[in-house]
């Protein structure tokens, strides 16, 4: 049976694909792309596919416990575990959009449409009504655990309370809320007010949140954000638009973005200073975003491809500033990527920090003295962030200027922004 693409069941059928495979180790983003493909999905089919695995990461925790209540072993294969869980997070769900037959109705129509599945259908059908029969009791078990209750693996949670003892609860639950479209008004085009006032001509509901950043009220395709294309906007959390103009550009200064891709801050650096920017990154495909979005901007810079650990790629003149935004766990962003807390594992930190203290290391020998190095991560543990700058702080001679630190993950009505560190450093001239 082939299932209609504007259909709830088809709709189910991709993302239980997608979920699998993140199930396996593969990142939400990777995965959605990969299905889009092997199902054919519309551009309709898309958005309701990417809809249902977004909202299934962030209650992973709690289906996955009531899908342990319901059934006596793991379901088998992953995909129907997937299936399962997803249809039992839509059901608890308050804010869904179907009603509760539709989603028992489709999920059993998505099984019976799958060869792999289709013996499982009278499980699903079974499982899902006896939640519906059963569904404040199950929930009230469920919230007996923290992973449930909060939908993160327990040891983020451990490490998230550790870290933060007086504001854990509040910045996981950050964490589970749809993050908001915060654009970077682009100041060589217009003021904010300029773009304020042509949202609101246009009937687009928008408040400042930053100097420079503007959320809209509702979830907006790129393509119909007013002034996108024409480059007034960009899109970028009001956290990280803090890193450009913490780095004192002056112009016709020699500047290294070295973990540039897709090219969000150096964008943002070529709008606020004429300057010489080389743009790193060692992944040669996320290197080609950061081309589309300097191509859309209408700006220039010298891309390269390379790994910031090494001096092969480099001409051997030192930069005036550098902007080091290094890889790390991506622990701050997780509203905008809710798959991140189940694929990280509790060690992924401290590897990844030794692999930016390496990236650290290389690049100050590249800065001249005098010059400016930011640290910037989009992590909130504190390996990746302040005790990475305090290590780095005592293997080298230097100066810590002023910059805002850890800034933790927050949703407020005039105040919205992801979980962004800072720190800046100057090289000594003597
Ligand atoms: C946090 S992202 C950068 C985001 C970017 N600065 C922006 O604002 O759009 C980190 C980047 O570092 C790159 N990266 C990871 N390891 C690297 C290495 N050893 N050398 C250079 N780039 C690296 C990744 O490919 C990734 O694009």
């Amino acid at each position: 049976m082939k299932l209609a693409p504007d259909s709830l069941a088809f709709a189910l059928d991709g993302a239980a694909r997608a979920l699998e495979m993140v199930s396996t180790g593969t990142s939400l983003p990777l995965a959605l792309s990969s299905t889009f493909v092997a199902v054919q999905a519309t551009p309709q089919s898309r958005g309701a596919i990417q809809d249902l695995c977004y909202r299934s990461m962030r209650s992973w925790g709690q289906s996955n416990a009531l899908m342990g209540l319901l059934l006596d072993s793991p379901p088998s294969p992953a995909r129907l575990g997937s299936l399962l869980c997803m249809s039992l997070g839509l059901l608890a769900d308050t804010t869904r959009p179907y009603a509760d037959h539709t989603v028992v109705d489709q999920a059993v129509s998505a099984c019976a449409a799958d060869p792999e599945l289709t013996r499982a259908k009278g499980v699903v059908n079974a499982v899902l009504r006896r939640f519906l029969r059963e569904r404040d009791r199950l929930l009230a078990t469920t919230q007996t655990s923290d992973e449930a209750r909060l939908n993160y693996p327990q040891w983020w949670i451990d490490k998230a309370r550790a870290s933060w003892p007086e504001q854990w609860e509040e910045l996981l639950q950050v964490g589970n809320q749809r993050p908001p479209l915060t654009l970077r008004v682009n100041r060589l085009k217009g003021s904010v007010q300029d773009y304020l006032d042509l949202l609101s001509q246009q009937q687009v509901e928008a408040t400042q949140i930053g100097p420079s950043a503007v959320r809209l009220a509702q979830p907006t395709p790129v393509s119909e954000i007013p002034g996108f294309s024409q480059g007034w906007v960009s899109v970028q959390d009001a956290a990280a638009q803090l890193a450009a103009p913490l780095m004192q550009l002056e112009s016709g200064m020699r500047v290294l973005d070295a973990c540039a891709a897709p090219g969000g801050k150096s964008v943002h650096l070529l709008e606020l200073e004429d300057i010489r920017l080389v743009a790193l990154d060692n992944d040669q495909d996320r290197l080609k975003r950061v081309e589309e979005n300097l191509d859309r901007l209408d700006f220039e810079a010298e891309l390269l491809r390379g790994d910031a650990r090494r001096k092969d790629w480099w001409d051997g003149q030192l930069f005036d500033r550098i902007l080091a935004d290094v890889p790390c766990t991506a622990s701050g962003i997780v509203r905008r990527h809710p798959d991140i807390r189940w694929l990280r594992r509790p060690e992924d930190s401290a590897a990844l920090a030794r692999l930016a203290a390496d990236i650290l290391n290389n690049l100050w020998s590249m800065l001249r003295p005098g010059g400016l190095m930011l640290l910037v991560t989009c992590s909130i543990w504190p390996e990746e962030s302040e005790l990475q700058a305090e290590a780095f702080c005592r293997r080298h001679t230097h100066i810590r200027l002023p910059a805002p630190g850890q800034l933790l993950p927050m949703a407020g009505a005039t105040q919205d922004q992801d979980g962004l560190f800072f720190a800046l450093l100057q090289k000594p001239l003597f």
